[in-house]
C-alpha cells in the first residue's frame, strides 16, 4: 500500500520523534493511555462508555427539541491540535440530531477574496439562526495557533485578532447566543499514535494533510501559541473548557456533558447526565 506523504509520518516516528515519545508508543498496549500525567491509566472500556453514551444521546435529542421550540441559538467551537479528536467528538454529538438544525462548519483556508475581508467576516456568515446549533470544527482561533505556527498571518494581524476576539465573542453572547469553546488537549505520543494509525488505514487518509505532516516538527511552537491563546482569550463571558482527550471516550462524554449541563432544556434527566470528570475537564489550568 502506498503511504500518504511518502510515509513521512512513520519516518518521523523512526527518526524524528523525541525518544520518550517513541518509547511510549512502542511499549504501549492498545488500551494504555500514553500520557504519564493523565489521571487514568487505561482507556475507558466500551461497556460503561456505551451505557453513558446512550443515556446522553437521549438528552441531546431533548436538548435540540428545546433549542428548536425556544428559538435558542447555540455555537460550539472545537479547537485542539491535529488529531485531538475534534471531528470525532462532533460526530458523536450529532449522531441522533437532525442535520438541518445541528450543522457543522469546517472552513477551508481563506480564499483571496476572504483574505481581503475583516478576519471574522466569513465565520459570521455561518452563525446559527434561532433553533439551530452550529458546531465549528476549527474556528477563528486558527489565527491564534496554526496561522502563527506556519506564518500564515503577520504579527500585526495576530495582535489585531487578539484585540478583537473577546469583544467579538462578547457581542455574540450579549445577543443571546450560547457560546461554548472546547479545547481538546492531546499529548504528543497519543497524537503521533493517531497519525500512524491514519497513515496505515486507507479509510483515514483523508484526515491527513500537509499541515499535519509539517506540524510534527513544531510541537513546541504549537505549545507556545496555544498557551498564549488560552491565556488571552479565556474570559468571563466566553470561557474555555479544556478537555484532556488522550482517552477519546472520556473526552467525548465530558464534552457532551459540558454542553448539556449548561443548557436549561426541558425534562432534563440529571441521572442520565451523570458527572463531568473534573480530572480531565475544566479550565485552562488543565492545559500544561
Ligand atoms: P484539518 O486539521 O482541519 O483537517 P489542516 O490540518 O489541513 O486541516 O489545516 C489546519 C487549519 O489550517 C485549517 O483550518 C486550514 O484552513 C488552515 N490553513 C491551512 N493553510 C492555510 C493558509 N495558507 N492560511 C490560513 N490558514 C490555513
Ligand atoms: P504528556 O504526554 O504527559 O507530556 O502531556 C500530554 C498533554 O497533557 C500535554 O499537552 C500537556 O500540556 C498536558 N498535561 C500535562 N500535564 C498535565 C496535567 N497535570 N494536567 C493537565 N494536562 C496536563
Ligand atoms: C480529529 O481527530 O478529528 C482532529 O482533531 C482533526 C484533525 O486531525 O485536525
Amino acid at each position: 500500500m502506498e503511504l500518504p506523504f511518502d510515509g513521512a509520518i512513520s519516518a518521523f516516528y523512526e527518526h524524528g520523534a523525541p525518544s520518550h515519545v517513541r518509547d511510549a508508543i512502542r511499549s504501549a498496549d492498545k488500551d494504555d493511555i500514553l500520557s504519564d500525567s493523565y489521571p487514568h491509566r487505561e482507556r475507558l472500556s466500551s461497556k460503561p462508555y456505551e451505557k453513558d453514551f446512550a443515556a446522553l444521546q437521549i438528552e441531546l435529542v431533548k436538548m435540540l427539541a428545546w433549542v428548536k421550540s425556544s428559538g435558542t441559538r447555540v455555537v460550539i467551537v472545537f479547537e485542539g491540535r491535529d488529531a485531538s479528536g475534534k471531528g470525532g467528538t462532533i460526530k458523536r454529538f450529532r449522531e441522533n440530531l437532525n442535520p438541518r438544525y445541528a450543522n457543522v462548519v469546517a472552513l477551508q483556508k481563506p480564499s483571496d477574496c476572504e483574505q481581503s475581508q475583516w478576519y471574522f467576516q466569513r465565520y459570521i456568515d455561518h452563525l446559527p439562526s434561532g433553533g439551530q446549533i452550529t458546531f465549528f470544527d476549527r474556528s477563528w482561533y486558527n489565527r491564534g495557533v496554526v496561522e502563527k505556527v506556519f506564518g500564515f498571518c503577520t504579527d500585526t494581524e495576530r495582535d489585531r485578532f487578539f484585540r478583537q476576539v473577546s469583544p467579538f465573542e462578547r457581542a455574540l453572547v450579549d445577543d443571546g447566543i450560547h457560546l461554548f469553546k472546547i479545547w481538546l488537549n492531546v499529548g504528543q505520543a497519543e497524537q503521533l499514535r493517531r497519525f500512524l494509525d491514519r497513515e496505515q488505514d486507507p479509510l483515514k487518509h483523508w484526515k491527513l494533510s500537509r499541515i499535519d505532516v509539517d506540524g510534527l516538527k513544531k510541537w513546541a511552537d504549537y505549545s507556545d501559541a496555544i498557551r498564549e491563546t488560552l491565556e488571552r482569550t479565556h474570559t468571563t463571558e466566553a470561557p474555555w473548557t479544556v478537555i484532556r482527550s488522550d482517552d477519546k471516550r472520556r473526552a467525548r462524554l465530558a464534552a457532551i456533558r459540558t454542553v448539556l449541563s449548561a443548557l436549561p432544556y426541558d425534562r432534563k434527566d440529571h441521572d442520565a447526565l451523570g458527572h463531568i470528570d473534573e480530572s480531565i475537564c475544566g479550565g485552562p489550568g488543565l492545559w500544561d
